[in-house]
């Protein structure tokens, strides 16, 4: 949807149109840890690194930072730096002999309603003795190890365990396939991988360890496969590199020493697919990182010591890092972890849990609310809901309509909606309200105190009030992503070269007359499948790896409930005829090669692709074409 003209055309003058506030409660308003945001928003925008720093004094240091931003290698920031600092320090060390040391810190419940609780105290326990277990495994200060878990509580001991000692995490999402598995493991040089033998869904057993298995082979970094028993299956281990996670924690030390990081040391790196080629390795360290994820999780959520906090997003995801296992963690909250599905046995099981367990936040993405909103109203009515106090969303747009029914029947009318919008490159909240803020439906309302957003055109100019144009950042937050893995070249020209001195989002969103953002999708060609951001020129790859296929070219297309699907256009080979049973093997080498999540339900075969003089399939042209659309400018096409 790249232009070059002033405005980004299509944004939905629908959405523009919701200009309905929806006022907090009295009793939202009293309780409210940000209750002047007007005047919080301001005093931050005058002074932004001075308000991170405020925020940065509400964590524990080893030692304090000399400065607190440091611009002069631009792009490549640097906040607290000369600080020592560990995230993990303040996710549980600090809690430990304080009151927080017995709070539940993880409710656990699994695909088959089974349910496991660790305190802040066991928590930090397990993530001691896997620490010591991973030194064990000659893991060291900087060595990267690949997770590939379900949602489960090894996967957040794991993540704890590494950035103690000073390793970075790289989780890979359980849903993607052995090879995409294999491309993040060998792209990060990841020493260990820690896995299961199965995995559960909606009653099903996945062969995790076989998958891995397949990954690791021809990964010369990996020494050693760590696997979480699950089930009682036999597993077939290789000697002397397969290692059942019991056995390793069980001999190990309770104690260990969380390694003092320098603030801007990594503390992972997270794989998100972008436009073209192999995935990016997103790199956030320890120090900013732990700050931002810390404020905006304390003010939009607006976190009190009792909170039972649920969101539904998988820990392979940013959304799990931040604000699953890190936030949540840093707040000295107790996080829910689900392993399951919502509409398995029923269509109420999240229902179901957030009575049960009294949940009071309840964060999730808006394809989850369109899923369950299909099943009508009658399965949430029948819950109390009672405990919630606040609801979130994330992942993309949430459209007014399915925004309202999430107020009226999960929110029972009372409970105001957080629209957050961030990224995996973010790290945090970046636009997204606060409890006291009157919100409208379906839009993220406005930027997070200290951050300087702004809707303009590719040169830069800012856009009229409800005009489409480009999500840009204009200043600098903790949190942000410091470099592409082994790539700066990459993180140069993705995100800061089009509009130079703005961060690049990706993003196409229009202003309304109050200054509230309205965000509408992509601006490139990245696909979002039920919130789950995947790269086109991976499933095109995936693609051609069939013998049958030339050439393939993928966009997204608009789904009701999915927010999008994949539609693929393939040209064939010589010899090669289109076919329903050539169809479903397309589908099953997209499975094989990038996982389940990335299936695309379309499949077209056709003659031609359109491309640029160059030779690069213009996947706009043909979104446009797809959805009826103007094509806009068509001058680089070749033919
Ligand atoms: O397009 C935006 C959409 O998700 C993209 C980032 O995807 P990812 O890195 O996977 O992180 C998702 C979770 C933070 C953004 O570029 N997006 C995310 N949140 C929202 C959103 N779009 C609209 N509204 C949101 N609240």
């Amino acid at each position: 949807m790249k232009t070059s003209s002033s405005f980004v055309s299509g944004i939905t003058e629908v959405l523009l149109k919701e200009q309905k506030f929806y006022r907090p409660s009295a009793k939202i308003l009293k309780s409210a840890k940000v209750k002047k945001w007007k005047e919080v928003h301001a005093k931050a925008s005058k002074n932004p690194v001075k308000f991170w720093e405020e925020a940065a004094k509400e964590l524990e240091w080893y030692k304090p930072w000399k400065k607190a931003f440091d611009g002069s290698k631009a792009p490549f920031y640097k906040w607290f730096t000369g600080g020592k600092c560990n995230i993990v320090h303040n996710c549980l060390d600090r809690w430990m002999g304080t009151p927080v040391e017995k709070k539940t810190a993880i409710i656990w419940e699994s695909d088959n309603g089974e349910h496991r609780k660790l305190t802040y105290k066991e928590l930090n326990k397990a993530v001691c003795k896997m620490a010591n277990g991973l030194k064990s495994l000659r893991v060291r200060k900087g060595d990267r190890v690949a997770i590939y878990l379900q949602n489960i509580p090894e996967i957040a001991i794991s993540m704890l365990a590494c950035a103690k000692i000073g390793a970075e995490h790289s989780v890979v999402y359980a849903g993607f396939s052995a090879h995409a598995l294999k491309t993040r493991i060998q792209d990060g040089q990841a020493k260990v991988l820690i896995t299961s033998d199965v995995g559960h869904r909606r009653g099903k057993t996945i062969d995790m360890k076989g998958l891995c298995d397949e990954a690791v082979k021809g990964c010369r970094s990996i020494r050693h496969v760590v696997v979480v028993k699950q089930d009682g299956v036999k597993t077939p281990m290789k000697k002397g590199k397969d290692l059942w996670y019991h056995e390793l924690v069980k001999k190990q030390s309770e104690i260990c020493k969380t390694e003092p990081m320098d603030a801007e040391d990594p503390a992972f790196i997270l794989y998100t697919s972008g436009t073209t080629g192999t995935p990016k390795g997103v790199v956030h360290v320890h120090g900013g990182y732990m700050v931002g994820v810390n404020r905006t999780f304390q003010w939009v959520m607006d976190i009190r010591p009792d909170d039972v906090y649920w969101c539904t997003a998988d820990p392979g995801w940013i959304t799990g890092h931040s604000y699953i296992v890190y936030g949540p963690l840093l707040a000295g909250i107790t996080t829910v972890m689900f392993e399951g599905v919502p509409d398995y046995p029923q269509p109420d099981r999240l229902w179901k849990m957030v009575d049960k367990y009294k949940v009071t936040l309840f964060y999730t993405a808006p394809t989850l609310v369109r899923a369950v909103m299909r099943y009508g109203d009658g399965w949430v009515k029948k819950h109390k809901l009672s405990s919630i106090r606040l609801l979130g969303s994330v992942g993309e747009p949430i459209n007014p309509e399915a925004w309202r029914w999430y107020h009226k029947f999960v929110g029972k009318g009372r409970c105001p909606i957080m629209d957050t919008w961030w990224q995996t490159e973010t790290g945090m909240f970046m636009i997204a309200p606060l409890p006291s803020m009157p919100l409208k439906a379906g839009s993220a309302t406005l930027p997070f105190p200290g951050i300087q957003a702004e809707v303009v055109t590719l040169k830069g100019k800012k856009v009229p009030v409800g005009k489409g144009g480009y999500l840009v950042i204009k200043n600098q937050w903790p949190a942000m992503l410091r470099t592409v893995f082994n790539n700066p070249k990459r993180y140069i020209e993705t995100y800061w070269k089009e509009i130079p001195g703005y961060y690049l989002t990706g993003d196409i969103a229009a202003k309304d007359k109050d200054g509230y953002f309205w965000i509408q999708g992509r601006s490139d060609d990245v696909i979002k499948i039920a919130g789950h951001r995947i790269g086109p020129a991976e499933i095109e790859s995936a693609l051609v790896s069939h013998k049958a296929v030339v050439e393939a070219g993928v966009i997204g297309k608009p789904h009701p409930i999915k927010g999008e699907i994949a539609k693929a256009f393939v040209i064939l080979k010589k010899g090669h005829l289109p076919s329903e049973e050539l169809v479903g093997e397309l589908k099953k080498t997209i499975r094989k090669e990038l996982g389940p999540i990335a299936v695309t339900d379309e499949i077209e075969f056709v003659d031609k692709l359109p491309k640029t003089r160059s030779g690069k399939i213009m996947r706009r042209v043909l979104k446009a074409r797809e959805l009826g659309q103007e094509v806009g400018d068509v001058t680089a096409l070749a033919d």
